[in-house]
């Protein structure tokens, strides 16, 4: 029984029916002291907000004829300020124009005898690896150039000397992770496989350089550069192997300060981080410039080489992010379609780009049911559809609906070159959570395609050194989320303005894609060629003594 059933409720209490009373017997009495009261409310509302712009200092200075717009909502700050004049320097302000290099560094690349050089066929290999990035720096900067009108800037003509002694920096022609990369292949992925590599590939390579030439010796190898792409650097090798390269300054893709033993493979003070190549890109030559224009809007229809007809009939040759693949030729030009003619009716420039549609875009796995939080610090796990069951993927143990289920997110584990990139053309922003590493290669995608990254757990706010953050303000063109917030993505993302995604948008476009690697400006190089300088104080002269008394 409950206690209190609807017939023995107690009965109103005798102030209550006496209210009731007043109201029906004395109702102007009642509706003067009404007004009274909403006007006592106006009142103390009008004086707030006078009292708020005196305590400004505001009203003293209208007494001297400065003048306030006072008709604000209250929520606004109710006075503009003026924005300060441009700085007369402008190199007293970070990021640096990048435009002008502090220094201009000249670097040897050994040439090594054919015995030690990586076989070519490996070397083909390895171009379908995340490992590439080694051979394209190689090749940006050693091999002479085909184009008929290079660029002055193109690091092979800025950058490479063939005469050592007039060399800052020695760039070894060493790659180890294309070696192992080709290794695992014919192993069938078996991981622990060495195939020699130590004293079969890096130590008979480093003897050469220390031995026939002095400038290893000269400096202990501080002026030497040796790239290690790989997820644990020089980790994979021999202590022997390790000790021999030691000396130099590493190229590598993962930057990591987080506490030992995640961290303990990047020497935050000698190693470069650099970008990683991506499949789409640096394999399958992908052109973004194909699917966006130049400002980095969406076409309506992708051009030149995503054209299917075309891709049987022309192989691009290398990459390139800067310039569209060259226009249709007579034979295979594309009947205009529905779509762009009528657009072409509507008539008006820019009417062949389209908006960006899609909110966030992510493609990727979760890992295994084994890795735990090893991969992706278990971020992934919130992007699929989750039962609630840890041991089936996503590996999540409570139930949700997966951010895959949110309209504007288009999340998938895979889909095809061209497909993807054309999703990635669409998209606003693009998820960049972790993966075995903080890095991952779709951040470069997601730059070349002109798609603002969100850093989940991962990038510049979570112990991963981006590249070049010296001179690349990566927080101008990225969102960054803490692991400890990864389940509201969706609704920071929400919450991002207008106004501050096409501020983000445009510093992709302008800065973000400087940082991808491509075959044309090599402006890679570039940058860790700015590197180069501050390693050495090239260019930063030390300044005019300064007397303090
Ligand atoms: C550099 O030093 C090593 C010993 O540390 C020596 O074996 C090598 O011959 C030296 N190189 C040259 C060019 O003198
Ligand atoms: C590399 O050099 C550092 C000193 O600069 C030394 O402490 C470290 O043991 C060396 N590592 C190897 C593998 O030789
Ligand atoms: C979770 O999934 C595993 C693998 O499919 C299955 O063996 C197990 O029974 C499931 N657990 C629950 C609670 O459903």
């Amino acid at each position: 029984m409950p206690k209190y059933s609807r017939t023995d409720r107690p009965p109103p209490p005798a102030s209550l029916s006496l209210l009731v009373r007043s109201l029906r017997t004395r109702r102007r009495s009642w509706i003067l002291l009404l007004a009274g009261l909403l006007a006592l409310v106006v009142y103390g509302r009008i004086g707030t907000r006078t009292t708020t712009l005196s305590a400004h200092g505001a009203s003293e200075l209208e007494r001297r004829g400065v003048r306030f717009d006072r008709e604000r909502d209250e929520d606004e700050v109710g006075v503009d300020f003026p924005p300060l004049p441009e700085l007369h320097d402008r190199d007293r302000l970070w990021p640096p124009d990048l435009s002008k290099p502090i220094c201009k560094p000249k670097i040897y690349v050994y040439n090594l005898p054919p015995s030690l050089q990586l076989a070519q066929k490996t070397a083909s290999q390895c171009r379908w690896s995340a490992y590439n990035s080694e051979l394209l720096l190689h090749q940006l900067l050693a091999k002479p150039l085909s184009s008929e009108h290079p660029s002055p800037d193109h690091p092979h003509l800025s950058l490479y000397t063939s005469n050592p002694d007039e060399a800052d920096f020695f760039f070894a022609p060493l790659f180890p992770a294309c070696y192992l990369f080709d290794c695992w292949v014919k192993a069938g992925w078996t991981k622990t496989e060495r195939c020699n590599v130590d004293e079969g590939y890096i130590q008979p390579v480093m003897r050469h350089i220390r031995e026939t030439m002095p400038y290893w010796n000269r400096s202990a190898g501080a002026d030497h550069l040796i790239p290690h792409p790989m997820d644990y650097v020089d980790g994979y090798y021999t202590e022997t192997s390790r000790a021999a390269m030691n000396g130099s300054s590493y190229l590598v893709t993962v930057g990591d300060v987080r506490p030992a033993p995640y961290g303990s493979h990047f020497r935050f003070y000698r190693d470069i981080v650099i970008p990683s190549s991506t499949h789409l890109l640096n394999s399958y030559y992908i052109n973004p410039l194909d699917y966006v224009d130049q400002d980095g809007h969406p076409l309506r229809e992708p051009r030149g080489a995503a054209d299917p007809r075309r891709k049987t009939q022309a192989v691009p040759t290398g990459v390139e992010i800067f310039q569209p693949s060259p226009h249709e030729a007579g034979a295979w030009r594309r009947r205009p379609s529905f779509r762009s003619l009528a657009s072409k009716l509507v008539g008006g420039r820019g009417i062949d780009r389209d908006r960006r549609t899609t909110l966030a875009i992510f493609r990727g796995g979760v890992g295994t049911a084994t890795d735990g939080e090893r991969y992706a610090l278990g971020i992934r796990s919130l992007f699929f559809p989750s039962d609630g069951n840890a041991s089936t993927p996503p590996f999540s143990s409570a139930i949700h609906p997966g951010f895959s289920s949110l309209p504007g997110f288009d999340i998938a584990e895979q889909s095809e070159n061209d497909d993807y990139a054309c999703r990635l053309a669409r998209s606003k922003f693009g998820l960049a959570p972790p993966g075995y590493t903080l890095d991952t290669t779709r951040i470069y995608e997601y730059l070349a395609f002109g798609v603002v990254p969100v850093f989940i757990g991962s990038g510049p706010t979570a112990g991963q050194v981006m590249p070049f953050a010296n001179d690349v303000d990566w927080s101008s063109f990225s969102i960054s989320i803490p692991r400890d917030r990864a389940h509201e993505t969706p609704h920071i993302l929400a919450q991002v303005s207008d106004d501050e995604y096409e501020r983000l948008r445009r510093k992709v476009w302008e800065v973000g894609r400087m940082v991808v690697l491509e075959g044309r400006e090599g402006n890679v190089w570039k940058l860790i060629a700015r590197q180069l300088c501050r390693m050495k104080r090239l260019g930063i002269a030390a300044g005019p003594e300064i007397v303090n008394n």
